[in-house]
């Protein structure tokens, strides 16, 4: 695989999508082949590592619920010395970089530096779930808009979020990293005026071979959440577009028998 699609010295920040290979874009998978270095979150799915060639270095910086392995700072340090030593460097991150990726501050770190930085787009969580699913974020009628937010606090914290805002009943709310915030985000969106019989779909390693979707209703979120593992990415779906029975008729499992049903 030729290099010339990244200059030494230079760094690419490359979306690695939900996890599934087939999910990466030809782009991405010609930046990972041509890089000397490739540092990799832990949510990058074990057959897109697979496509990192052997003679490619490879750093896991792997950044999960709970569990930070490097904090952004020394993420940010590694990436900078990589490109001022002359090498091509990939940053290789889960979903899309630019949602709720830290892409910003590796941009900036680069920026101190006069590295030129570089972005490849992946696909988001939220649209490999609703893929999945066969259903649609926006749908006319019942989803005017789409709202990504992050419901990560810091320990012990409330979520800072505009519930009134995100309580609407005519849009689609995806709720990154939103396992443990459940009950929270239910408690305040019922109370913020959401109705409790609002759809809502939990994704749960989605694009993986153990994906699950679990579907139901918002006042059961935080019950049917509990069947989720602590470490497994899991998306929360809200809103009546996750329930419309037109689109429930023509979905089909992404694997077959992963499929569970709820409410
Ligand atoms: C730090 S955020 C990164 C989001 C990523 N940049 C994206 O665009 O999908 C991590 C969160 O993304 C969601 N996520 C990422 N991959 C997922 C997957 N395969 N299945 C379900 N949720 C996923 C989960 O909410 C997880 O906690």
């Amino acid at each position: 695989m030729p290099h010339e699609i990244i200059a030494p010295g230079t760094v690419w920040l490359v979306g690695a999508g939900p996890g599934d290979p087939d999910l990466l874009t030809r782009k991405a998978e010609r930046l990972i082949a041509a890089a000397d270095i490739v540092f990799y979150d832990a949510l990058v799915g074990p057959g897109v590592l697979d496509l990192i060639p052997d003679s490619v270095e490879r750093v896991g910086v792997g950044k999960r619920s709970g569990r930070h392995s490097k904090d952004q700072g020394t993420i940010d340090d590694l990436i900078v010395a990589a490109a001022l030593a002359g090498k091509r460097v990939v940053r290789l991150k889960g979903g899309d970089p630019s949602v709720f990726g830290r892409s910003a501050e590796e941009i900036a770190a680069c920026g101190v530096h006069g590295i030129p930085v570089h972005v490849c787009p992946g696909i988001t969580a939220a649209s490999a779930a609703a893929a999945s699913g066969a259903l649609s974020l926006t749908l006319r009628g019942l989803a005017r808009s789409l709202t990504l937010v992050t419901a990560h606090a810091r320990a012990g914290e409330p979520l800072d979020l505009d519930w009134a805002a995100l309580a609407r009943p005519d849009a689609t709310l995806a709720v990154y990293m939103g396992r443990a915030a459940a009950g929270e985000v239910t408690r305040e969106l019922i109370r913020a005026g959401l109705a409790p019989e609002t759809p809502v779909m939990i994704a749960v390693n989605v694009s993986l071979p153990d994906e699950r979707l679990i579907r139901g209703r918002l006042d059961a979120l935080s019950f049917l959440v509990r069947a989720v593992g602590a470490n497994d990415p899991t998306l929360l779906l809200i809103g009546a577009a996750m329930g419309a029975a037109e689109m429930r008729g023509v979905a089909e499992p992404a694997t077959e028998g992963a499929f569970a049903s709820a409410g």
